[in-house]
């Protein structure tokens, strides 16, 4: 469709091992619109990493069809921001020098995005702090500032707040949820919580491993802003829950043949 932003087709990743070949990746499927906010999910190891970074652009050896913007990934590029698990600051650097990273802060348009930034993110205040000041939340607030100066068509978010304490956590989401509301990126978030997964998407995908494939694809219709304690909430809840009982299921079959 026109407004497919990305587009993976058939995509295959094996990484080659002394051990034997392990198969990351199966026939991987996707389609993601402009604008959506998609959450991956699935236990550790079914290909969540693998797959974010074939998409980023940092893993290129694959076999497959990876299109962002109708044209073949091929290497990192600026249409795409990453954010990993752990905020990866420079530590000598003030806060608004850590967003403009090597942008000068003395062009008035760096000034003018940084200092917007800077207020969509709620860091306003720690401008010239330095990340050793700054709280978990709060740094990686700022790792998502540096990762949209660039205006990027897509951000990339790998378990993101995975270190942080269900409370910032919680703030977390909602602060991403503005962001997103306001900018209009395309998300796609990779997590193993269920309730971020469910809190956060338009859609959520939920992998399979041994080896990484697609088990199913969930829409979330909620409006937003959504209540973790609603009903309605609470029903997707258990049909992403579900499908992760015929994961365990089809792991118990598999064993039993073995
Ligand atoms: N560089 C690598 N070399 C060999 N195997 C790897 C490498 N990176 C990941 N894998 C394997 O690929 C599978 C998927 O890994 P990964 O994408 O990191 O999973 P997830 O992020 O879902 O936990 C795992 O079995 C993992 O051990
Ligand atoms: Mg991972």
């Amino acid at each position: 469709m026109a407004n497919d932003i990305l587009v993976v087709h058939q995509l295959n990743k094996t990484f080659k091992a002394p051990a034997g070949d392990v198969v990351a990746l199966n026939r991987i499927e996707l389609k993601v619109k402009q604008g959506e906010f998609v959450t991956i999910i699935g236990p550790s190891g079914c290909g969540k990493s693998t797959l974010l970074k074939i998409v980023a652009g940092l893993d290129t050896d694959y076999e497959g069809t990876v299109l962002l913007n109708g044209k073949p990934i091929d290497g990192p590029s600026i249409e795409k921001g990453f954010i990993f698990q752990e905020p990866r600051l420079f530590p000598w650097l003030t806060v608004e020098k850590n967003i403009a990273a090597n942008l000068s802060l003395e062009k008035p348009e760096v000034r003018k995005k940084v200092d917007e930034l800077i207020e969509l993110v709620r860091l306003k205040g720690f401008e010239k702090s330095y990340p050793r000041e700054l709280s978990g939340g709060m740094a990686q607030r700022v790792a998502i500032a540096r990762a949209l100066l660039r205006s990027p068509d897509v951000l990339l978010l790998d378990e993101p707040f995975g270190a942080l304490d269900a409370f910032t956590r919680a703030h977390m989401q909602e602060v991403l949820l503005d962001i997103w509301q306001k900018n209009r990126t395309t998300m796609i978030f990779v997590t193993h919580d269920i309730d971020e997964a469910v809190f956060l998407a338009n859609r959520i995908v939920i992998l399979k491993p041994r080896p990484g494939a697609i088990r199913a694809v969930v829409p979330v219709d909620l409006p937003f802003p959504r209540k973790k304690a609603s009903t309605s909430f609470q029903q997707l809840r258990y049909k992403v829950l579900n499908e992760f009982e015929k994961i365990e299921e089809l792991e118990l079959v598999d064993s039993s043949v073995i």
